[in-house]
């Protein structure tokens, strides 16, 4: 295992009617924006219960911050909260809308335009800020990292810093407005995330590499119900939680990690608008495909503890890892090749030069250069 300190700082308040628990948790005395979407929460009662429980609070509303948040509508919030002297925000959304509040929390305390602090990877100063997180997906209301994109250029990066939300509140019953297609982004999403930071090498953490079959584990066993019955409490509740599960850190602790296919992703949202949980249900298998040698010891644990495949030879039971993991994608209504979401031979030439003019090397080895990332788009195909 590796050195490693954690320090995760986020207060989850989980449950029906929390929502209610606005006033104990944002201090009498701060000055607040709240931030939304497009509107979603006006639909489903979410913005009802805030405004029920503020009653009486003064606070200024930012409304706009569009899926995959643009820095171009963030810089508006930014200048909003600085005229307004705004120290608390309370992102009520997605993890969208989260991100973005990440992002206004940081560019009120700095004076580096916003671009320029995603492109420096890390935000180390800004105002307080928490969430109502109505997605269950990116784990942004428990954890650090933000990803933001410039409509302007077509660009797509995440950053990191010290971007807790104070706290989060967690309420199951805000999820059954989704829709089928954006769970399954969602539960596509949370996947990915397990997998990212599991299927490296074996024998790092025992710990470890059983929290994250058991999310794995749980992820696969709640899908097909809630495609049968996205109402039922408890089943949104599993699924909420293991959103947040997922990727506040603690599954990552001293093991390294292979963030390869969320950021070929993020270039498919990017250049072609492919939902985040989508454009990762496409990259995963052709990832494993392409690095089956080094992750195949890993492959073979995962195989059999999550699909219970023990038959064949190694190479056999590592393809049929694969092709479950594709097939898990899916049974959630996913499609997993480019041609199916018509993204061609033009794109992937243009995402090989991107990681090459950046010179990145990722994988738990960084040895996942442009020529290896195009490989992986080439048996995505
Ligand atoms: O904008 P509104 O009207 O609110 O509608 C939203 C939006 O259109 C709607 N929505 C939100 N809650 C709803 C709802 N519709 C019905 N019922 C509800 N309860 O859903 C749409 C999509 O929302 P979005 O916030 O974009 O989805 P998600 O939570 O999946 O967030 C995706 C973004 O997070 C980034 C992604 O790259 C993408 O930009 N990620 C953030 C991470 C992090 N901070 O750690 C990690 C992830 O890997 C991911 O990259
Ligand atoms: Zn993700």
């Amino acid at each position: 295992m590796k050195n490693f300190i954690f320090q995760n700082p986020t207060k989850l308040v989980f449950g029906k009617g929390q929502i209610a628990k606005l006033p104990e948790l944002i201090p009498d005395n701060v000055r607040l924006m709240i931030t939304f979407g497009g509107g979603s929460v006006k639909r489903n009662g979410v913005y009802d219960q805030v405004k029920e429980a503020l009653k009486g609070r003064e606070y200024i509303e930012f409304w706009g911050i569009e899926p995959n948040p643009h820095v171009e509508t963030l810089r508006k919030a930014i200048d909003e909260g600085k005229r307004n002297q705004i120290d608390f925000l309370l992102a009520v959304g997605g993890g969208s809308v989260l991100d973005g509040t990440k992002l206004i929390a940081a560019g009120i305390a700095d004076e580096r335009d916003a671009w320029e602090i995603v492109l420096s990877g890390y935000a180390d100063k800004q105002i307080r800020f928490a969430s109502i997180m109505t997605v269950p997906a990116t784990g942004s209301e428990m954890n650090q990292g933000g990803v933001i994109s410039r409509a302007e250029t077509n660009e797509k990066y995440g950053f990191g810093g010290k971007n807790y939300p104070e706290f989060s509140i967690l309420d199951p019953e805000v999820t059954y407005s989704l829709s089928d297609y954006q769970i399954a982004c969602g539960l596509s999403d949370i996947y990915t995330h397990v997998m990212e930071q599991y299927m490296t090498t074996p024998g790092q953490s025992r710990i470890m590499d059983r929290w994250a079959e058991g999310l794995l584990l749980t992820v696969i066993e709640i899908a097909p119900q809630i495609k049968n019955d996205h109402t039922n409490y408890d089943l949104m509740a599993d699924y909420m939680l293991s959103a947040t599960l997922a990727l506040n850190d603690f599954i990552r602790m001293g093991v390294t990690e292979d963030w390869t296919t969320h950021q070929i992703g993020h270039e498919l949202t990017a250049l072609h608008g492919i939902t985040h949980g989508h454009s990762l249900a496409i990259v995963m298998p052709g990832t494993l495909r392409v690095l089956k040698e080094q992750k195949k010891a890993k492959l073979l644990q995962y195989g059999e503890r999550v699909f219970g495949i023990t038959e064949g030879s190694e190479n056999e039971r590592a393809d049929k890892a694969i092709e479950k993991t594709e097939d898990f994608y899916r049974s959630l209504g996913l499609s997993t090749r480019l041609s199916e979401v018509n993204i061609g031979d033009d794109t992937i030439k243009i995402i090989e030069e991107r990681f090459s003019k950046r010179g990145y090397f990722l994988g738990e080895n960084h040895n996942v250069n442009s020529k290896i990332i195009r490989q992986i788009l080439e048996s995505c195909k």
